[in-house]
């Protein structure tokens, strides 16, 4: 690790000023009375202000698949600032863009090997919801306007991701959000599926809520539906067997579009490259972020059917006419486009996805080590992903969580909660003694927790 030195620690605890950073998704007067910095990474671990070396349990964010400041991702970015720092992709574009794109299509579902990219997941949610909106229209079923979410999903903080999600704390501050927008119901049923093994057995039913929207809005208004196949900021809640299969035919029975967001789920999570190969159902749309460039650059994508891709070039006018009134400045950035693609390489090289399918059960047992523990209520895995869900405390919802978080912290692990679950999903270069070392800090901290 390329440690700063104690000198540097101490002038940087001394000389950082907190005040004029807004920080996300953060309680800032309390970080502020006790901030929690990294100042360093390598492999499977950071280094924090304090000088302490954590082990990363949650992959920076879901995101870091491969482990911290790999050699290649950041060699490839090194060169490619010193080549090519930025180009215009509107009517221009540049080499690596394109190399990028031809590598996730090869690890992509059958069929799906057309991408738009962009600069997060929230702006790949946007994206593909347009994508399905003006993909209807141009092909003259533009009364397809409906688009539906499920209650609990979460798509990130944009107005068309939010709008689609279902977690309210994202919601309630923002008034009306997009129209034309309904949800399924979310399917976490622990009264019939607690600590199940692999998927749970109840629920494919609730996918016939499409059927009920449908007979509600009629098909010939919904444009498409969005999940995510496991939902991961809600609280890792698996699909029932059957569920996504069932969802899958009764898209197909009315025309309307599937999207899968797998924002956390691409790049190996559940064992292969995509959730959707992992349960065997093919989606129109893949979004994607974060494992894309294992996180050193932001970028984001959008993977569509080819027959969706050809419908904007067939029906999109004369030659010369833009198809799609889409894009960020930033779309396939050329040091975003260079990590992205020493990424690609390096999870191939490395056989990351395998890795996981093969740590899948030690992982799993691990997780389920805790089942006895208190507060414990349900414990969910798949690949390398575990939610861990704790009995809330009376009237203090995700206080408790909260409090493992910072009691892991103290003991160097870094942990990730979201309401009352402990939501692990490391770095796949993990190895069995670090697996260890996670869940014995996980088992210490709950058994102290109040
Ligand atoms: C499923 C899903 N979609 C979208 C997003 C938003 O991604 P970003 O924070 O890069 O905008 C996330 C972020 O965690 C996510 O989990």
């Amino acid at each position: 690790m390329n440690m700063p030195d104690e000198k540097a620690l101490r002038h940087l605890n001394t000389s950082l000023n907190l005040d004029p950073l807004w920080i996300p998704f953060t309680a800032n007067r309390q970080f502020k009375a006790a901030p929690r910095l990294l100042v360093s990474a390598k492999d499977m671990h950071y280094q924090t202000h304090d000088g302490r070396k954590i082990l990363d349990g949650i992959a920076g964010l879901w995101a870091v698949n491969a482990g911290h400041c790999r050699r290649p991702i950041v060699d490839a970015i090194k060169q490619q600032a010193e080549t090519i720092d930025y180009a215009t992709g509107f009517q221009m574009h540049h080499p690596a863009a394109f190399q990028a794109a031809e590598k996730l299509v090869a690890i992509t579902p059958p069929g799906l090997n057309r991408v738009f990219f962009c600069n997060s997941g929230s702006e790949a949610v946007d994206t593909a919801l347009k994508v399905a909106l003006a993909y209807h229209r141009v092909r003259g079923e533009g009364t397809r306007r409906i688009l539906i979410g499920r209650e609990r999903g979460y798509h990130g903080v944009g107005f068309g991701g939010i709008s689609v999600g279902g977690m309210v704390g994202n919601r309630k501050t923002f008034g009306n959000m997009l129209g034309s927008v309904d949800h399924l119901r979310h399917t976490h049923d622990p009264a019939r599926n607690a600590f199940s093994r692999g998927l749970p057995e109840h629920g494919a039913e609730l996918a016939d809520d499409l059927e009920r929207l449908v007979q509600l809005h009629d098909a010939s208004n919904i444009a498409a539906v969005i999940i995510e196949p496991v939902a991961g900021s809600t609280g890792v809640l698996l699909p029932p067997k059957g569920y996504l299969q069932r969802l899958r035919s009764i898209c197909d029975k009315y025309g309307i579009l599937l999207i899968f967001d797998e924002v956390i789920t691409g790049f190996g999570r559940t064992g292969k490259a995509f959730a959707a190969q992992t349960f065997g159902v093919t989606p129109d749309l893949i979004t994607c972020a974060k494992a894309l460039t294992n996180a050193a650059v932001p970028m984001g994508g959008v993977i569509v059917k080819q027959g969706i891709y050809d419908t904007f070039m067939e029906k999109g006018g004369p030659d010369s006419a833009i198809e799609f009134f889409h894009g960020y400045t930033y779309s396939g950035h050329p040091l975003a486009a260079a990590a992205a693609c020493a990424s690609l390489d390096l999870f191939k090289a490395e056989k990351l996805f395998e890795r996981v399918a093969e740590l899948a059960p030690y992982w799993e047992d691990a997780a389920h080590s805790l089942k006895d523990l208190p507060h414990v209520i349900d414990i969910r895995t798949i690949g390398l992903v575990a939610g861990i869900e704790l009995q809330p405390m009376a009237e203090k919802p995700g206080a408790r969580a909260f409090d493992a978080f910072l009691r892991a912290y103290d003991k160097n692990v870094l942990i990730r909660t979201t309401g009352d679950t402990i939501a692990l999903s490391p770095p796949f270069i993990i190895d069995k003694a670090q697996i260890d070392q996670l869940f014995q800090t996980v088992r210490d901290v709950l058994k102290a927790l109040p």
